[in-house]
């Protein structure tokens, strides 16, 4: 899987844009503010349907323009090529997928299996245990088919039973819900928990190769005490759900913390250490994903030379050529990125929101 041709319209400074990526690695170099990370924002628009930077996708519009679209072609495995594109205007996101309109994210996200990777992405190591459910979930839904429909049928009847909760008056002897949460929360953490089994040992590869540590965990939280049914959790925690209004305990509130010599990650590494297990972290995810679906994923990496020193980012770029992932980088200059010889591999230059190919000399 590779994005092949991509044609922008109106994302912040680029106004039009027509870029033909190469199938592995493409390097995007311009000076501070002249589009880099708005290329990326379009890319992850594409594959996401939001941005990474504006949760109002008013703000990603070209000032003056009305609307924007992304447009993009996926080589495929079998040498088919799939369009996608994506618009926004007057308030309404359009998607479609070969040709064909669509309206759930999920649909373009199985289509284009996209990992960031920015120098905020360390935060996901400390800030809200959401950020890390939303990181392992990307893993379980790109490779467990059943998991998107199971989750919905979880979210479906977790709000049911929220509503019901709130309803104090006419409260029911037992939460009619409970039993349709339980069932699917069971699945939820076997997806889970399978994903992480086949997760750690490729991560904890990865980090070894980055870091030289092999003191690297994983401490998952399923969102429930460990050592109790879902369903007893439910029913015990039932007049404290009643009284806060909303199920307190569920998938939905899982964590898996990273740790390091058995601490949180974040709390005794240096701010390029982070970066390199975040580097790991989604290099994992890339290889599992290909281990179990033959798919691989489009990498993409805002900054890269920042926080790394030189044998690092060599390091990193050498992992992320071995991957076999369309990988697509930006840095202020050239120079900063160490291209493994005999990669293959497109040089971009962009200035004021205008992208040349140039050739790497
Ligand atoms: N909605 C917008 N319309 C037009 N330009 C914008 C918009 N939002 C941001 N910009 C500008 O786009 C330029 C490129 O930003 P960015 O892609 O973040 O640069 P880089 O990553 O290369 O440093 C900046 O000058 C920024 O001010
Ligand atoms: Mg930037």
């Amino acid at each position: 899987m590779a994005l092949t041709h991509l044609h922008i319209q109106n994302i912040r400074n680029i106004a039009e844009a027509r870029i033909e990526l190469a199938p592995y690695l493409n390097v995007i170099c311009g000076l501070n503010a002249s589009g880099k990370t708005s290329l990326l924002e379009a890319i992850y628009l594409l594959g996401r349907a939001k941005s990474f930077r504006s949760a109002q996708l008013q703000k990603v519009i070209s000032r003056g323009a009305s609307g924007l679209t992304v447009f993009g072609q996926i080589a495929g495995e079998k040498e088919q090529c799939i369009p996608v594109g994506i618009a926004w205007s007057a308030d309404k996101i359009r998607m479609k997928v070969a040709g064909q309109p669509v309206t759930r994210t999920s649909d373009l996200a199985g289509h284009l299996p996209l990992l960031l990777i920015t120098p905020d992405s360390h935060k996901i190591l400390s800030l809200a245990p959401r950020l890390r459910r939303r990181f392992m979930d990307w893993g379980v839904f790109h490779v467990e088919h059943d998991f998107m429909a199971v989750w919905s049928r979880y979210c479906r009847a977790l709000r049911q039973r929220n509503a019901s909760l709130r309803l104090a008056a006419r409260q029911m002897p037992e939460n009619v819900w409970d039993k349709v949460l339980a069932e699917n929360a069971q699945q939820i953490d076997q997806f889970r928990r399978n994903y992480l089994r086949g997760f750690l040992p490729l991560l904890a590869g990865f980090v070894e190769k980055l870091l030289q540590r092999n003191d690297i965990s994983l401490r998952y939280l399923p969102g429930w005490a460990q050592d109790e049914d879902y369903h007893e959790s439910l029913t015990r925690l039932l007049e404290r759900d009643r009284s806060l209004g909303y199920t307190s305990k569920g998938p939905h509130r899982a964590d898996v913390i990273v740790e390091v010599d058995g601490r949180p990650a974040h709390e005794h590494t240096s701010g390029g250490q982070q970066k390199l297990l975040m580097c790991a972290m989604y290099l994992a995810q890339a290889a599992l994903l290909k281990n179990r679906t033959s798919r691989q994923c489009l990498i993409l990496i805002d900054d890269l030379p920042a926080e790394l020193d030189t044998r690092h980012r060599a390091r990193l770029m050498d992992l992320l050529c071995e991957s076999g992932a369309q990988v697509i980088v930006t840095a202020t200059d050239k120079d900063l990125i160490e291209i493994p010889q005999a990669a293959g591999y497109r040089l971009f230059h962009v200035e004021q929101g205008v992208f040349n190919e140039q050739e790497y000399l």
